[in-house]
């Protein structure tokens, strides 16, 4: 069987490929055109996608020999899975493995963006230090802190836990009781506005849907106080842009560290001006071991899938009430 690759990803999962499938592997180093996407799936399998890749209804359609989307990504919000699974193809992510890593991330922009990191290092390379001084670069302490956790999924409890050794208040919002973050952290589950109003730093970890578009506007950040902190590790399209970087030019809140934007790859000229953000290359999970096992954790799945079985991280499990599995 044949598949396309849309990018390449690391070795070890493409290794995995090769030694069961034929694999077309997108030759540039970048994001490939819907045209393009729908031309090289001509004629194969499966198609290998990344998290930048639009699969809308045209590209699941546009080959009828295709039986199995893995995608290289937890978020699978740019697939119409409602549209594969009608044509009866399984759509797989790569969940678990990179919780620890985006839960890292967030706090290292946390910490960036209290710590005022980032301004620090620009300063000191500038050769603008010219020894201690009492007045110099004030951020805000961690320690003893209420932190707001919106979304307290898998990677929302990983960064809740890492809070450990900082003796902070845990808020969560979730539509479930977590009881591993209300057991081990004391955390109070609480109402939306309620944990914007009280928390210090507030991090985003919820998927991007109708509901979670916009979840944070001017109306939520003109609640949350002016020393917060707010991170955003989930989907750019969770924050309205304009509104944050409003919040950010007119310091209603004290910063913001960022991984992935409302219109990404474009960022807002304004926001790349300011002081009071950190903003990452939507890089949260991109560490060697992470990025090694979603690929192979991708490559597995696609190759379940092929072979007729229910890929171990199957996304739309009720494709395979409508046939017999192997
Ligand atoms: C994902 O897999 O959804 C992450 O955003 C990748 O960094």
């Amino acid at each position: 069987m044949k598949i396309f690759v849309t990018r390449k990803i690391p070795q070890p999962g493409l290794d995995l490929l090769q030694r069961e499938l034929e694999l077309e592997i997108n030759p540039e180093n970048r994001v490939l055109t819907k045209e393009e996407i729908i031309k090289g799936m001509q004629g194969k399998d499966g198609l290998l996608c990344l998290l930048t890749d639009s699969v809308d209804k045209d590209v699941i359609y546009s080959e009828s020999k295709l039986k199995m989307i893995a995608s290289y990504a937890v978020g699978y919000d740019n697939i119409d899975v409602f549209a594969a699974t009608k044509r009866g193809i399984p759509v797989s992510n790569t969940p678990g493995i990179l919780t620890d890593a985006t839960a890292e991330m967030a706090w290292a922009l946390l910490f960036s963006v209290t710590r005022r990191i980032a301004e620090g290092d620009t300063f000191t390379r500038a050769g603008r230090f010219e020894g201690w001084d009492p007045m110099l670069m004030h951020g805000q302490d961690i320690s003893n802190k209420t932190l707001g956790i919106i979304g307290a999924g898998r990677i929302g409890t990983s960064f809740a836990l890492k809070s450990k050794g900082f003796s902070m208040d845990i808020l969560y919002v979730d539509d479930k009781v977590n009881k591993i973050l209300e057991q081990k952290l004391k955390a109070k589950k609480v109402d939306f506005y309620e944990l914007l109003k009280a928390s210090d730093f507030v991090s985003l970890h919820v998927s991007l849907n109708k509901e979670t578009h916009h979840l944070i506007g001017e109306k939520e950040l003109k609640m949350m106080k002016k020393t917060a902190v707010l991170i955003n590790t989930s989907r750019g399209p969770v924050i309205d842009e304009q509104a944050l970087v409003k919040a950010l030019k007119e310091r209603w809140i004290f910063g913001a560290g960022l991984d992935v934007y409302e219109y990404e790859p474009d960022i807002s000229e304004e926001l790349k001006k300011l002081d009071n953000v950190i903003l990452q290359p939507h890089s949260a999970s991109a560490t060697i071991e992470t990025r090694t096992k979603m690929a192979i954790m991708a490559a597995e799945n696609m190759v379940a899938g092929l072979k007729g079985e229910i890929p171990p991280n199957c996304v739309n499990k009720e494709v395979f009430q409508k046939r017999p599995i192997r």
